[in-house]
């Protein structure tokens, strides 16, 4: 019922159609699809925060907490190099480490040092997708730690390095500058939510 498809006549609305339409409306309500149905229910805000963990490339959304270069080798040897290989040269998974000044090359070697615009986008693959076979296990500790260990292998941080959300954003990628923007105006301009301007007719 919920999924009715809106017929019309070519004299237009009959009364039964606007009842039928007008029912279906209050009686797929979500409130009364709880009392009446029970199915479905808000989210809880522990629900809403387990499914809200993007992290912007400003790192907006990076969580509190540090880890540390030393730290990040133990969890990749434990938890990554079976399939990205020992020292981050690929394997099952894909190359992490090198490749440095061959993108504009015939043969572009694409890995997070040659390759990624920023740092913060690490922290956000790894916590949401790695390790491939259980994807967000990880502590936010470990992902700090792990992200800098790849850093690290890439020669983008120091062997000592203490790794949070400011060395993330502060950290410099060098493809950093190597993506162009779009310029087709309908990219750049933000959607109006409110006061918008009437469609043309
Ligand atoms: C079971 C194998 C496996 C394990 C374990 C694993 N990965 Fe991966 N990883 C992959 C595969 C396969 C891909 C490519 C996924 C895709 O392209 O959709 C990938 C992609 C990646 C990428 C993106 C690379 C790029 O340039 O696109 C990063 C970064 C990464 N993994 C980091 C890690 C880290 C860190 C760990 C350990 C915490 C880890 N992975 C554990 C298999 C694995």
């Amino acid at each position: 019922m919920c999924n009715q498809r809106r017929l019309r006549s070519r004299q237009g609305w009959t009364r039964l159609q606007v009842l039928a339409i007008g029912l279906g409306a209050i009686l797929c309500s979500p409130a009364l699809a709880q009392s009446v149905y029970h199915i479905g229910r808000a989210a809880t805000p522990a629900e809403i925060k387990a499914w809200d963990i993007d992290v912007a490339p400003d790192g907006k959304n990076l969580p509190a907490g540090e880890g540390s270069v030393r730290r990040g080798a133990e969890v990749y040897l434990a938890k990554c190099a079976a399939c990205h290989g020992k020292n981050g040269e690929g394997g099952i998974g894909d190359r992490l480490v090198g490749g440095a000044g061959t993108l504009a090359t015939p043969h572009p070697v694409k890995t997070v040092g040659s390759y990624w615009q920023f740092a913060t986008t690490l922290f956000d693959y790894i916590r949401r997708a790695m390790p491939l076979d259980a994807p967000q296990s990880l502590s936010d500790v470990d992902v700090y730690s792990v992200s800098g260990y790849v850093l690290y292998l890439n020669g983008l941080l120091p062997e000592d390095a203490v790794v949070g959300a400011r060395t993330l954003t502060s950290l410099k990628m060098p493809n950093q500058d190597g993506f162009i923007g779009d310029t087709r105006p309908d990219v750049s301009v933000l959607a109006c939510t409110h006061n918008c301007p009437r469609n043309p007719p």
